[in-house]
């Protein structure tokens, strides 16, 4: 038999030597230390528990041991790796929160400094706003109509049936341009344009008037002396209320979405026979916070409705002052405020905003030009 062959069957592995362990666990923990980023602490772990690095050369060796010391050595080999992988891991997190520290310092954006980029500026949120109800009747079909906003008397009151006596014409509601006498006011309405559309055009008129009106209340919260209507009329043989209803539902759908209708509820206006109010269903809460004490709704004030406007079918004593058959044709006519939309569509509490010209309050809106 021959002796042994100790380069096979080695007894001892001067790597797996405690001493030799040690000084490679040493160097690994060393050099974990010094990595100063994730990047250097990569290139620790692949040169200290890499295939090539020394630790993983001497448990390659553990195999040349004799039974007897392999378990010996796998133990203190275990311990060795556990110990370099631990003090890896630690190293890796404390450097990986100094980096997040580090990104979040370098991208810090001082949002008070001053910027030199102007503002174009854009449109008032109350135009856009009438643009946006006048092109959906513009997509119908229909035209723009317009009249002066010093309007005759006999356009803003007599035209529409609204007699000498009515309330609507007392000095508190009506500016009167220079006297009572002069026959000329500010327009209370956008419905005189009703009268000048059917006297300028042919029939059948299909029109919408957007504009400004005026009326003598004091500005809050609720109230401003200038404000702006949409006026819409049509005017044609066999229009009917069912022709109305279905136009302001269209209207209501493309102002504020999907599934929001109108109601019409009876109301009196001298110059349409029958009138009615015409509230729209609350976009936000749907009439769902009607009775639900648990979720009630600002926007409608858990109403389930929002008071619009003014509708009703021509009466046929302003088809008669326009000259009009009213045996041949009929008609509807509505009108609802702009500023009121506006404030129930974007949450707008107080009117004041949208008449002071303040940019901090249009610019919310973007810049529509
Ligand atoms: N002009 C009315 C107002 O200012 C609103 C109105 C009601 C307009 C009925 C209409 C209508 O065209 O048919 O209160």
């Amino acid at each position: 038999m021959s002796a042994p062959n100790r380069s096979y069957d080695p007894v001892g592995v001067a790597a797996l030597e405690p001493q030799a362990v040690g000084e490679a666990v040493g160097q690994a923990l060393a050099a974990i230390e010094a990595a100063r980023d994730l990047t250097e602490l990569k290139d620790v772990r692949r040169d200290h528990t890499g295939d090539k690095s020394a630790l993983s050369l001497a448990n390659r060796e553990i195999g040349a041991l004799p039974p007897a010391a392999k378990a010996e050595a796998g133990k203190r080999m275990g311990e060795a790796r556990r110990s370099v992988n631990e003090a890896l891991e630690r190293r890796e997190g404390d450097l990986a929160v100094e980096r997040d520290l580090r990104v979040l310092r370098e991208e810090t954006i001082d949002v008070s400094m001053p910027t030199d980029r102007g503002h174009t500026g854009g449109r008032h949120p109350l135009t856009t706003m009438m643009e946006r109800m006048s092109e959906v009747f513009l997509l119908m079909g229909y035209e723009i109509a317009e009249g002066p906003e010093a309007e005759a008397e006999w356009f803003n009151f007599d035209a529409l049936n609204i007699g000498p006596d009515h309330p609507a014409r007392t000095m508190q509601d009506t500016f009167f341009v220079d006297s009572a006498e002069s026959g000329v006011v500010l327009r209370t309405q956008t419905s005189p344009i009703q009268m000048r559309a059917l006297l300028e055009r042919p029939l059948p008129v299909y029109v919408v008037a957007p504009g400004r009106v005026y009326r003598t209340d004091e500005l809050d919260a609720t109230h401003t002396p200038v404000f702006h209507q949409i006026e819409g009329l049509a005017v044609d043989e066999g229009i009917t209320m069912a022709h109305l209803k279905g136009t302001l539902d269209h209207l209501a759908t493309m102002m504020f979405g999907e599934g929001i209708s109108t109601r019409l509820r009876p109301s009196y206006f001298p110059f349409t026979e029958p009138s009615a109010e015409i509230d729209v269903l609350c976009f936000l809460c749907r009439g769902e916070s009607v009775g639900n004490l648990g979720s009630p709704c600002r926007t409608c004030g858990s109403e389930g409705w929002i008071e619009w406007g003014g509708c009703g079918m021509v009466n046929p004593r302003v088809l008669e002052a326009a000259g009009i058959d009213p045996d041949v044709y009929s008609g509807f006519a509505f009108g609802m405020g702009v500023e009121r939309t506006l404030m129930f569509r974007h949450g707008v509490t107080d009117m004041r905003d949208m008449v002071e010209g303040d940019v901090r309050f249009t610019r919310a809106f973007g810049i529509e030009v």
